[in-house]
């Protein structure tokens, strides 16, 4: 073992580093213990947002938000997705925050989709600026994007959010189709807020094209403060939408990341989404791994486990350096997130935005 100063640790299993080795052929590929294998990225750019959603960010934002020179340059982050791409990463998802709060971010996806391998890249957004940005970023290379909208009511927008304006959400929503970007729509269900809306959401999702989709509520920052009787399991939602969806035809696992997908009862060949973290576990098959704002590469959602891949570049760390430290970071990764035992580990879990979801 030899120690390696550059990493800035949470975890006392991190302050020891074996021996990388030297040539990329032994890393290649990033997988875990449990044999899984990592092919998704979700790279956030920043923790701040616009909007304080009640179960994601406290109503004066975190505590804990970078200043300036803690987050990743552009040039910094392209290198660490080239890095990744030659390791095996095939789709990039640009998170936050909100990724449309942070400057530039036009000129930042242009750079990741020119300088590497990468496939697919995407983001999930609030939507609020997506109306003056959709076409610069579709230019830039963007194909798609995922948008939160939890209520097509404008005062309840304004509840849930925090004082968002449901208007430019909805201006965003139709520039991003306008333009050819691919749509989905999030939706936390919560009981005794948007649950009386979930049928029109789906409707009105499908009359323009877009795709819904509902998350289960989880355990994580202002979302673990919410009242358990809020919480709606997938099922819940699939009685709650009744004829508009098969029940019992799954369409099959689609797309990249945790959703599955029911289709509707019409015969139309649309979908509705689902992620089940909660009802029905899915990180036997994780493939995703994540870097926050600051450039600490997190192997789960639900574990404050990181290493700075930002200072080992910072200290001059070579790309060869970069890769074992994610190999390194994945290599420990838990089975899966914990969310049914709350209190033994809650002290693992930060909200949502300083992670990127
Ligand atoms: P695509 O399937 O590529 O469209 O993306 P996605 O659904 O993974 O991305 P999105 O940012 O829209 O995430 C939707 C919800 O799924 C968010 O609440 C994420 O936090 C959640 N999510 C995404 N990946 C994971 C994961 O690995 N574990 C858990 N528990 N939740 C996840
Ligand atoms: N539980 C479930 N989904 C959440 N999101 C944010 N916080 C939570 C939470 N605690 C969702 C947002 C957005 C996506 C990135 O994550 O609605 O669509
Ligand atoms: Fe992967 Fe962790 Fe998400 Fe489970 S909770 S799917 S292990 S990131």
């Amino acid at each position: 073992m030899r120690r390696l100063p550059l990493v800035e640790s949470r975890s006392a299993v991190y302050e020891q580093w074996p021996a990388r080795p030297d040539d990329f052929d032994a890393i290649s590929l990033l997988r875990d213990a449990r044999g899984r294998r990592y092919t998704y990225l979700r790279l956030s750019v920043t923790d701040r947002c616009d909007l304080a959603c009640v179960y994601c960010m406290p109503p004066s934002g975190e505590d804990e938000h970078a200043v300036r020179r803690d987050l990743l340059t552009f040039e910094e982050a392209a290198r660490l997705v080239s890095v990744f791409a030659s390791a095996g990463i095939r789709r990039v998802r640009f998170t936050g925050g909100e990724p449309l709060v942070r400057k530039d971010i036009v000129r930042l996806v242009e750079l990741v989709h020119r300088r590497t391998e990468v496939e697919e890249l995407v983001m999930t957004t609030n939507a609020t600026r997506l109306s003056e940005l959709a076409r610069p970023l579709r230019d830039a290379g963007l194909f798609g994007v995922n948008v939160s909208i939890d209520t097509l009511d404008a005062e309840r927008f304004r509840e849930l959010t925090r004082g968002g304006d449901l208007g430019r959400v909805l201006a965003g929503i139709h520039a991003a189709l306008d333009v050819g970007l691919e749509v989905k729509l999030n939706t936390v269900p919560l009981r005794g807020r948007n649950d009386g809306e979930l049928q029109r959401l789906v409707d009105w999702a499908w009359s323009l094209d877009a795709t819904p989709r509902f998350i289960e509520l989880m355990p994580l920052g202002e979302g673990a403060k919410l009242p358990a009787s809020m919480r709606m399991t997938a099922d819940d939602v699939v009685d709650a939408l009744g004829a508009q969806v098969c029940r019992d035809t799954p369409t099959g696992v689609e797309g990249h990341g945790p959703a599955r997908y029911l289709a509707a009862r019409d015969g139309s060949g649309r979908r509705v989404g689902f992620i089940t973290p909660i009802s029905d576990e899915f990180c036997d098959t994780c493939n995703r791994v994540r870097v926050t704002a600051r450039g600490d590469i997190r192997a789960c959602l639900a574990s404050r486990r990181a290493i700075s891949l930002r200072n080992i570049m910072r200290a001059g760390g070579t790309d060869l350096d970069l890769a074992w430290a994610m190999v390194w970071s994945l290599s420990g990764k838990d089975r899966g997130h914990h969310f049914l035992e709350p209190d033994e580990h809650e002290h693992e879990r930060v909200g949502m935005s300083l992670i990127g979801g």
